[in-house]
């Protein structure tokens, strides 16, 4: 493969800026009805650009956030003033990014498990992404953990679509977030979350290296190593501290140059709360540790916002209190004091 790192490492330098993370904004048309529904806000094409516009007009954004993860629909929508979306955020120099991968599907023979689809056409679906100004793209695999579950061929089907995705996007000159997301759904325990997330990622790992990915110009947005939400024994965040940083050492090549978190259902203090413990951690560690949240970034504000004009402000200090205090947490300057300041 012959890529042009020049233009994916000016990507990487901007993503990866100190005191910065990125937001995830790119829920899918059936996710963003979801969350919308739940702040009685119907899911019409102006509402969905109404939220994001006011996401994005955050005063104060770009020194908290580097780069805003988008849907294919609001990489195409305008401001109410005229203004597009993705304009509206390379004039406050964050750069855009976009959703590619096409949502899960199951994978026959293996019940409870999926694979994620969107690699036919996407080299050319890139090129059009570019145009509108997107210079880093995301794919999400899901693996479930349950009763014999995730099974080694979901691992191996979900890692080479990421691998054959990625390469594909340097190709094309565009970043790639790898995001294999083991999910908090289940009663599982922090050591099986553990062991799966060690697992998927030394499988992802080894994807990406036959694909001939290179590593120094991608970044990894896995999950936080954390007990299943319904399990009786949750952890501090100096545990999921230990036990992510543990499993990231044993599989990230140093060359990786961020690890960018999703926050996958934790709730927000939470989110912030553990980020900053991974950054406090005694043993130094050789990757950026900062934020790609969606839900932990947002919730504030959406239920600020419900689809009120007049709510507006509060809603945007809603997001800057967040995105504030993970900046802080990046640093690992974070205490919970801080929440209420
Ligand atoms: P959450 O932080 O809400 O998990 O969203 C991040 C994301 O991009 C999921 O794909």
């Amino acid at each position: 493969m012959s890529i042009s790192t020049e233009a994916l490492a000016k990507t990487i330098a901007e993503l990866t800026a100190p005191g910065k993370g990125i937001l995830a904004a790119d829920e899918s048309s059936g996710t963003i009805e979801k969350r919308l529904k739940a702040v009685n806000v119907a899911s019409t094409e102006e509402a969905r650009r109404d939220y994001r516009e006011l996401l994005f007009s955050m005063p104060g954004l770009s020194a908290f956030i580097s780069g805003v993860i988008l849907f294919e629909e609001t990489l195409k929508q305008k401001t109410a003033a005229g203004v597009a979306l993705p304009q509206l955020l390379t004039a406050q120099g964050i750069v855009p990014g976009i959703k590619v991968d096409r949502g899960t599907v199951l994978l026959p023979g293996f019940p409870g498990e999926k694979v994620t689809q969107g690699l036919d056409g996407l080299a050319q679906r890139l090129g059009e992404y570019k145009q509108m100004g997107a210079r880093f793209a995301k794919w999400r695999a899901v693996i479930n953990i349950g009763a014999g579950i995730p099974t080694p061929q979901a691992i191996a089907s979900n890692a080479h679509a990421l691998a054959r995705y990625a390469a594909i996007c340097q190709e094309q000159g565009v970043v790639p977030i790898v995001e294999p997301e083991i999910l908090m759904d289940g009663d599982h325990t922090l050591a099986t979350s553990a062991r799966v997330t060690e697992e998927v990622l030394h499988a992802v790992f080894h994807a990406l290296h036959r694909q001939r990915v290179a590593l120094e110009c991608m970044l990894l947005k896995p999950n936080m190593v954390v007990p299943g939400a319904a399990c009786l024994e949750q952890a501090t965040p100096e545990q999921v501290a230990q036990a992510t940083l543990a499993c990231l050492r044993r599989t990230v090549p140093v060359a990786v140059p961020g690890i960018y978190f999703l926050s996958g259902g934790q709730d927000e203090v939470v989110a912030t709360a553990n980020l900053n413990a991974m950054n406090i951690h005694p043993e130094k560690q050789p990757w950026v540790l900062s934020f790609s949240y969606g839900r932990a970034l947002q919730a504030p504000a959406l239920k600020a916002w419900r689809g009120e004009g007049a709510n507006k402000t509060i809603a945007q200090q809603a997001l800057y209190k967040r995105a504030n205090l993970n900046s802080v947490a990046r640093e690992g300057k974070y205490t919970a004091a801080m929440e209420n300041e």
